[in-house]
């Protein structure tokens, strides 16, 4: 009699989640710095300008190279493909599976498990707002600048995609970064219940923060663009650098 060899132990799924959670890591560390630069707009329109030329090589190269951008874009744009095709694994594919879901959750009424479905929800917007924002930085990356982007920001009505993807990203970053820190035991203390009422304050306090910081930007845009709107389309240039002084 022929007896049935057990099933072989795959670490496929093991590496696919690795992958998951690498590439969500890259990009909730790539929004950080986004910020950052996004945000320097509140310090004024040259250093927003200088922030921007710099990324196209201005300052190495004495010209700026747009191209720079749009591979960067690009890169971006691959990676955040990635982690949604990573993340669709995750996501219940039918009612039944939904109703599982909510019978789960009547049944574990703990805040993490609404967490999970703030994940699914905010990373579902994503797919659809990141990427018009993406392909824009990809078409046109010499169009960013204090009154380019402005310009976009207000006259172009860009303001309310970014304000639903300020929102979505800034919740899902947050959520998935507290998931990430919780899974693989990072600041793991010796109270686990400690470790994870902090971690959970750690991440309303960055999200609070970095929706602010976001807020206060995007305001920034918005007046500079309204106050611009007449001249659209005219680009901004400090004058020490028109002067070359
Ligand atoms: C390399 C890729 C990217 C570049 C070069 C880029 C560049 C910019 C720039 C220049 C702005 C200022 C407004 C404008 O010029 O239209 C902006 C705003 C914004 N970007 Fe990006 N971005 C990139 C990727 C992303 C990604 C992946 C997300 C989220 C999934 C994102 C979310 C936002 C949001 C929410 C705003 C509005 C900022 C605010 O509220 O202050 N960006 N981005």
């Amino acid at each position: 009699m022929k007896i049935a060899s057990p099933p072989s132990a795959s670490f496929c799924p093991a590496r696919l989640d690795l992958l998951q959670s690498a590439s969500g890591l890259v990009l909730a560390l790539f929004m950080w710095l986004h910020m950052v630069f996004v945000s320097s707009i509140l310090l004024g329109k040259d250093v927003f300008w200088t922030v921007a030329r710099f990324f196209e090589g201005y300052f190495l190269f004495g010209r700026g190279f747009p191209i720079l951008v749009t591979l960067f874009a690009t890169a971006i744009l691959a990676l955040f493909v990635l982690h949604a095709v990573l993340a669709l694994r995750k996501f219940p594919a039918d009612w039944r599976q939904y109703r599982t879901f909510w019978h789960h959750a009547g049944r574990f009424p703990h805040g993490d498990t609404r967490l999970w479905l703030v994940q699914v929800l905010t990373g579902f917007a994503l797919f659809f707002l990141a990427p018009v924002h993406l392909y824009q930085m990809m078409a046109h990356p010499d169009l960013i600048g204090p009154f380019a982007s402005a310009d976009r920001v207000w006259s172009g009505r860009f303001w309310p995609l970014y304000l639903l993807l300020l929102f979505a990203v800034e919740v899902h970053g947050g959520v998935g970064l507290y998931r990430l820190a919780l899974k693989w035991g990072w600041f793991e203390g010796k109270d686990p219940a400690l470790t994870r009422q902090r971690l959970r304050r750690a991440k309303w306090a960055l999200t609070t923060f970095l929706i602010s910081l976001g807020l206060l930007s995007l305001a920034a845009y918005m007046v500079i663009g309204m106050d611009h709107a007449p001249h659209a389309g005219e680009r901004y240039t400090p004058i020490w650098a028109e002067t070359g002084r």
